[in-house]
């Protein structure tokens, strides 16, 4: 039981980024890192990459001492995930996804086993949409139609008021003229 406690916190694996947001279509590299300590000269080092989305699990990458494992792929990913052979030695996984679908969505998670110990790490992507973006960038600075028949109607209704009373505004002027007229002719 110790052994298995200090090999799960001497040999870890990180994430460079917890979550990444990209647009469908587009293209992401996914990054982890992993504890090395033979400089590359492993005798073993097994990794699987899945994303896990709607209760599955899809295999998107899978290598066995640096020699991938193609048909263990799941179809989603067919013909679009690169890994980056070289950083491997470095202790890095790096996973270039692309032509992104939305139903890449996720948690992508990475299991890593050498003989120094088997450890895994996990980030999040989320796929944007075109409708996404219109949704979210959409200015409500127009009015609707039924906010612009309001201002008409608004407008209109001042009109008839004004309308209604110019008479009365002529008729009192006119009073009061009159009546002035009438203090003048008395004086
Ligand atoms: C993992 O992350 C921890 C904490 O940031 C860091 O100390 C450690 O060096 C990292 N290890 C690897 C293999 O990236
Ligand atoms: C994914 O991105 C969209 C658009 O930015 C956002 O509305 C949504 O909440 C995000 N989902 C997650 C799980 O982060
Ligand atoms: C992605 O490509 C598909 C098919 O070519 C297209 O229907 C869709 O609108 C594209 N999405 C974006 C965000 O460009």
């Amino acid at each position: 039981l110790s052994l298995s406690v200090s090999s799960a916190a001497t040999f870890v694996v990180n994430v460079t980024q917890s979550s990444y947001e990209a647009e469908e279509n587009h293209s992401i590299t996914l990054e982890w890192t992993f504890t090395t300590r033979t400089q590359g000269n492993w005798r073993e080092l097994f990794i699987v990459c899945s994303l896990l989305a709607h209760r599955k699990g899809l295999v998107l990458y899978q290598s066995h001492d640096g020699v991938e494992i193609p048909e263990s792929q799941h179809d989603q990913f067919s013909g679009r995930v690169q890994s980056d052979k070289d950083v491997l030695r470095e202790g890095r996984i790096r996973l270039h996804v692309s032509r992104l679908r939305t139903e890449d969505s996720g948690l992508y998670l990475c299991d890593v086993k050498t003989e120094d110990g088997f450890n895994s790490g996990r980030c999040r992507l989320n796929i944007t949409t075109a409708a996404d973006q219109i949704q979210t960038q959409r200015p409500t600075l127009t009015p609707e139609p039924e906010e612009l028949e309001w201002i008409i109607i608004i407008i209109f209704m001042g009109l008839i008021i004004a309308a209604a009373l110019t008479p009365l505004l002529l008729c009192y002027l006119l009073v009061k003229y009159c009546l002035a007229r009438e203090k003048d002719f008395y004086l």
